[in-house]
């Protein structure tokens, strides 16, 4: 059996006295391909909040490797391994491409790179950068503004600032939100070729059933504070909590 990367356990958090998050458990095998799916406002954002240290939970366990990571600062979590992209991508829109990729280096490691680093050191990390760049297919774009670039390569730009931190779990908020149906197959085929060449355990959130059906191994559906089911696509397609409850006759 895989080893856990990841466990969650009795998650709990309110906001201004509502239950966001009641008491949620699961494990994450190691190397697994996952999908979060809910309805709008089930908490799925909150929950990539409290794994990676931007919320702090009423209650309960994060455990990374089996080390308990609630508490710790978000750089921390970084550090330790766990990185995300954006719902709302995360890019400075004044920045190239590639100063977006220096800027997201040098800002996760604190104390190792600062305003008087050597230029040496700059250029590894220039060097590093480049191909992340191009495993997102946006080398050529590497000195345009970022800002300026179409929402899905700014989508994709923010995926590749995620995996400059070099995590263990790339965790993905909507990575197709907002984007032409034809360029959301092209992001998520890149993604599914992404999981599939650096072996990571990837986790994303996604509205597009077709793509959560499509690729991945396991499905974990939140509906309004509590883990409605989890299974593979085949298990979950066929649950009727979760028919009932969110796909409907969709699938
Ligand atoms: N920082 C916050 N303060 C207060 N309420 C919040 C905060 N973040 C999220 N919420 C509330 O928590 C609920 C779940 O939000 P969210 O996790 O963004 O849902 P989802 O990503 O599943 O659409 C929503 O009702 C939202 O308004
Ligand atoms: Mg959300």
């Amino acid at each position: 059996m895989a080893e856990d990367i990841l466990r969650v356990e009795d998650l709990t958090k309110s906001f201004d006295g509502n239950t966001i998050m009641n008491n949620i458990n699961f494990s994450v095998p190691r190397g697994e391909l996952s999908a979060i799916i809910g309805p709008n406002g089930a908490g799925k954002t909150t929950l990539f909040n409290l794994i990676t240290g931007y919320h702090l939970p009423d209650k309960g366990r994060i455990l990374l490797e089996g080390r308990d990571i609630v508490g710790k600062h978000p750089y921390d979590i970084v550090r330790l391994g766990i990185a995300r992209a954006f719902q709302r991508t995360n890019i400075f829109p004044r920045l190239s491409v590639l100063e977006n990729m220096v800027a997201t280096v040098i800002s996760n490691r604190r104390g190792s790179l600062n305003m008087v680093t050597p230029v040496q050191k700059l250029k590894a990390v220039h060097e590093r950068a480049y191909p992340v760049l191009e495993s997102v297919q946006l080398a050529e774009a590497a000195e345009r503004q970022s800002g300026t670039l179409p929402h899905g390569d700014q989508k994709r730009l923010d995926i590749a600032m995620a995996l400059a931190l070099e995590p263990k779990i790339l965790m993905l908020d909507e990575p197709t939100a907002g984007i032409s149906p034809e360029e959301r197959w092209q992001t998520i085929d890149l993604v599914h070729e992404l999981w599939q060449r650096l072996g990571i355990t990837m986790i994303f959130i996604e509205h597009d059933m077709d793509i959560v059906f499509k690729i991945s191994q396991k499905i974990r559906v939140l509906c309004y504070g509590s883990l409605l089911a989890e299974g593979t696509p085949a298990e979950i397609s066929k649950n009727q909590k979760v028919i009932e409850a969110y796909l409907g006759e969709e699938v």
